[in-house]
């Protein structure tokens, strides 16, 4: 929360036990004729301004796969009735077939508009909020920009392990079954779609460093001379918010969503256990060490109810915008 002092608290000032504006019977004193009345008086002169207004820092919302910002409008609606005031910026690029194209391409284009929003708030910073898979393209955003405004990101039900699994994938490429849609995503030409780009096939782990071109770079899986600002980036945010749950039925598995991910047998390894919890590879480690991580699990939510349900966020989202 921000504070800004506005409260004027002179008409409330007490002289000999009464009430300024009560001794001279007008309502309300602007500070420079209450200041100069004072000094007419003798009195010792007190003027204090001390302003208080609650401001919400602005938001800006990076929208899911194959939709775009309108697929957001009901939880900025919901932001300004809960928050009145709040400045929502509602990313509108690469909604419907775009949102399929080139994840760094995608990111470094959304840099441009968080800089320009950046710019508009240098002093109180930003809050952000991505979806699916604008939470895990929005979460590179700020890796790739080292002085970025972000106080807290939610990653709203994204892959920020990656993601394997058919349903997913038949939403997007029908005929693709993710036993063998590697044969596609590991390859040149399938790295110039944003799926492949997160692909995260267990069964061919040796493939998915060789080609893929994002998602182990930007996890650290892969360690690159940007390695350390990856980190470094991530370890700027006051508050990392991740949320998810296991009746999301896209997001597979669902715990990619807190960045847990299966091993080669399938067993999805809890994240203090998975290597990029250990070994720090991306600060969460740290984040967590300075009770600045905050994993949120709900059930019963399917992935198109997390920012449409007003129950969801009131509880697991409006809380972390300040
Ligand atoms: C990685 O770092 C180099 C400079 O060392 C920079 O030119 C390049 O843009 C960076 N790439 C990303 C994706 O941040
Ligand atoms: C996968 O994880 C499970 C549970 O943590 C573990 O029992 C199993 O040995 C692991 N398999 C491999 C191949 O690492």
């Amino acid at each position: 929360m921000i504070m800004i002092m506005t409260v004027d608290l002179g008409h409330v000032l007490l002289v000999h036990g009464k009430k300024l504006q009560d001794l001279y019977k007008v309502p309300f004193f602007p500070e420079i004729i209450f200041c100069k009345m004072i000094k007419a008086l003798g009195v010792l002169v007190l003027c204090v301004k001390i302003s208080l207004t609650l401001a919400y820092r602005p938001v800006f919302i990076y929208h899911g796969i194959l939709t775009g910002a309108d697929s957001m409008k009901h939880l900025v609606k919901r932001i300004e009735t809960i928050h009145p005031d709040t400045v929502v910026y509602n990313f509108e690029r690469f909604g419907g077939w775009s949102s399929l194209e080139n994840a760094w391409h995608q990111v470094l284009e959304a840099q441009t508009n968080l800089k320009a929003v950046c710019d508009l708030h240098p002093e109180e910073g930003i809050n952000m909020i991505g979806y699916s898979q604008g939470g895990l393209l929005g979460r590179a955003v700020l890796q790739t920009y080292p002085d970025h405004c972000v106080k807290t990101f939610i990653s709203l039900s994204s892959p920020q392990a990656g993601q394997f699994g058919d349903d997913f994938l038949h939403l997007i490429f029908p005929s693709l079954v993710a036993k063998t849609a590697y044969q596609l995503f590991y390859t040149y030409v399938g790295q110039h779609t944003s799926v492949g780009n997160y692909w995260n096939d267990p069964n061919h782990q040796d493939l998915f460093e060789e080609y893929s071109i994002f998602l182990p770079y930007i996890n650290n899986h892969i360690i690159s001379t940007n390695s350390s600002q990856f980190r470094d980036t991530l370890l700027r945010l006051d508050r990392l918010v991740l949320i998810g749950g296991p009746d999301d039925g896209v997001i597979t598995p669902w715990e990619s969503s807190h960045f847990s991910f299966y091993n080669e047998s399938f067993a999805v390894v809890p994240l203090q256990e998975s290597l990029i919890y250990i070994e720090d590879l991306i600060g969460l480690k740290t984040l967590e060490e300075n009770g600045r991580l905050d994993i949120i699990e709900r059930k019963n939510v399917h992935h198109y109810e997390w920012h449409r349900r007003d129950d969801i966020i009131d509880s697991v989202i409006l809380p972390y915008l300040d």
